[in-house]
């Protein structure tokens, strides 16, 4: 089972992508680990890719493309994998589309969370981290996980927020590229649902993201 996840930063997909990866026991394969991988492993993609970033400029996409078709044929993908995090742009979704062809790669499901910009952007910096355990998710902004008061809902420990979190700048960037419906990632979403109206063998479909976590993983499941 091969499946393309667009989401945006704030959507919950790491959590529905968790679900899928164990319902088909598939890879999640994320975008930004497979450079790093690359470039920490010293492939020759790896150091083409290096020596842009190191000028601060963005990867091509005859760099990219290669490295995410090398990472899909790897053994961990046997039984198909989750792609996380590309294509992030309308030209790189045509590119992809293209290459994935050539490679006899079959896409079977192409899943878009729908979630309001300032929705996601609210889930993003209420998010809380309880110093007792991890696993205690808070956020001041999201009913069924709001904190007590100033302490961790669960436990009562004390609560603190990831610096990233609190980068509105960095959020708000990210989210100039996804929510771009022209050219940017939501256009790259789109590419794939003009291809599945015109192909039964691909399910594309979107999920309500603003609704409850186990409501959203509900809607997922019923509609594999
Ligand atoms: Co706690």
């Amino acid at each position: 089972m091969n499946i393309i996840f667009f989401g945006p930063n704030g959507s919950g997909k790491g959590t529905q992508g968790a679900i899928l990866k164990d319902k088909y026991n598939i890879a999640h394969i994320e975008s930004g680990a497979i450079f790093r991988d690359n470039i920490k492993g010293g492939t020759e993609l790896g150091k083409k890719a290096k020596a842009f970033i190191d000028k601060g400029d963005l990867v091509p996409d005859d760099i990219t493309i290669p490295m995410i078709l090398d990472r899909l044929k790897q053994d961990d993908c046997a039984k198909g994998w989750l792609l996380d995090g590309f294509p992030r742009n309308k030209v790189q979704a045509e590119k992809l589309d293209a290459s994935l062809k050539e490679e006899k790669m079959k896409l079977d499901i192409v899943i878009e969370i729908l979630l309001d910009r300032q929705i996601a952007k609210d889930r993003i910096m209420g998010r809380r981290l309880c110093e007792k355990d991890n696993n205690h998710p808070n956020n001041i902004f999201i009913d069924a996980i709001k904190p007590n008061g100033d302490v961790c809902r669960v436990c009562g420990g004390a609560l603190s927020s990831r610096a990233d979190d609190q980068d509105e700048g960095a959020i708000d960037k990210r989210h100039s590229i996804y929510y771009d419906a022209e050219t940017g990632t939501l256009a790259s979403a789109y590419v794939f649902r003009d291809i599945a109206a015109n192909d039964t063998t691909i399910n594309y479909f979107t999920l309500e993201g603003k609704n409850a976590l186990p409501d959203v993983t509900a809607e997922l499941i019923s509609k594999l």
